[in-house]
């Protein structure tokens, strides 16, 4: 944060600790002119207040409190931009890649500093990773088995639908059947390919898929031709005329979504001619998507999850449109 904004919060915080010990001093010395024990004058439904001391007892631990407090914010980040005497971090947070992060975990880890993030992976390594290389391994621990096997088992399915939401649910959805941009992983249109080893591929070394803009090459009207022809292919009712003329077009589309228009998994081109739309199937999302482009992105697992993890994640995705197996 900004100096001047480190500096408020430093203010506010020690202001308030402060501000706590003033008033109890306050509280502790002033008899307000009457003696101790005696009348304050006040008497509510025959109940008088007296003036009473503040117990030892609280007034000990309040002092305690404040000593804590302090104690605590000279160890831990808080106080504005201080780092804390610990060096304490809930995580990596001003890493901004993948290398960063691994520099960044193994400096924390070689000078003991501790960052909440790195633990907790430890943590569930030591913990799991002996079942995952159970569930993903043969019996001689070094060839995995086969992604149809492991599909089929039913605690690995359980395991992989674990990790699936601590990774994958952020941008597939829990149930894994995705949303506008992102695929559905419950049906049988595959933009990179269905096969077991293509899911790998995918979750290994991530994807992606780039539809150049066509809007200036193509002008208003071309795209809007070639849109009718797309709309038609799956069946919507569209002016022919126009459909025709954008058949013509579609010969530059050809390239990556086949002349077919049945996509290619090359390039990560879905299938235009059925009913399922990754942006959008209305006229004007599809002539946005010729106009301007797209462009998805999958991220890669390898480095961030370790093939073991990816073997029973590829074995879930897989398990979840060929085995009739939904995600819940
Ligand atoms: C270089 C290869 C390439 C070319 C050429 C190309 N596309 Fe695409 N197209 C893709 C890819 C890849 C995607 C998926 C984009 C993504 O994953 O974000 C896509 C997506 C689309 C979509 C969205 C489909 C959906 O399910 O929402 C439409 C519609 C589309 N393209 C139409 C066209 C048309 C029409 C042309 C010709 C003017 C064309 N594309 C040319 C690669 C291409
Ligand atoms: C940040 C968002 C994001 C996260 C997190 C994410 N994905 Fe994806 N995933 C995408 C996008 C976007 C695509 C489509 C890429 C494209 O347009 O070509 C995709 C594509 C895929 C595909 C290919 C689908 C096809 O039709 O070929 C698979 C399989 C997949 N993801 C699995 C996973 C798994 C497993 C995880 C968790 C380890 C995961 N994804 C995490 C965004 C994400």
């Amino acid at each position: 944060m900004s100096t001047l904004l480190s500096i408020f919060v430093t203010l506010v915080s020690l202001g308030t600790i402060v501000g706590c010990f003033l008033l109890l001093m306050w509280c502790r010395n002033d008899k307000m002119g009457v003696e101790e024990g005696q009348s304050m004058g006040h008497a509510f439904d025959g109940i008088e207040e007296l003036n009473n001391p503040l117990p030892k007892w609280w007034t000990y631990m309040f002092l305690f409190m404040i000593v804590i407090g302090l104690l605590y914010l000279l160890a831990f980040p808080g106080l504005g931009n201080w780092k804390g005497l610990l060096g304490w971090q809930s995580s990596h947070q001003d890493i901004r890649s993948l290398a960063q992060g691994k520099a960044a975990a193994e400096a924390a880890k070689s000078n003991g500093s501790a960052v909440e993030y790195d633990r907790e992976l430890a943590k569930a390594d030591a913990v799991y990773g002996a079942k995952f290389k159970e569930l993903a391994y043969q019996a001689d621990g070094k060839t995995y088995k086969a992604i149809e096997e492991i599909a089929a088992d039913p605690e690995a399915r359980k395991v992989g639908q674990r990790l699936f939401l601590q990774n994958c649910a952020q941008c597939h959805g829990s149930d894994a059947r995705g949303g506008r941009g992102f695929p559905n992983l419950t049906d049988a249109e595959w933009q990179w390919g269905g096969k077991p080893s293509d899911i790998k591929t995918t979750i290994m070394n991530g994807r992606q898929g780039i539809m150049a803009a066509w809007g200036d090459i193509l002008g208003k009207d071309g795209v809007k031709e070639v849109a009718s022809y797309v709309l038609n292919l799956s069946g919507r009712k569209v002016d022919m005329v126009e459909a025709k003329k954008g058949e013509t077009r579609f010969a530059v589309c050809a390239a990556c979504h086949g002349p077919d228009a049945k996509g290619g998994t090359a390039f990560g081109a879905p299938d235009l001619t059925n009913t399922t739309w990754l942006y959008g199937g209305s006229r004007q999302v599809v002539e946005e998507t010729i106009t301007h482009g797209r462009h998805g992105v999958m991220p890669a697992w390898k480095d961030i999850l370790g093939e073991d993890k990816v073997q029973l994640l590829a074995s879930y995705v897989y398990g979840l449109s060929h085995t009739g197996e939904s995600a819940q």
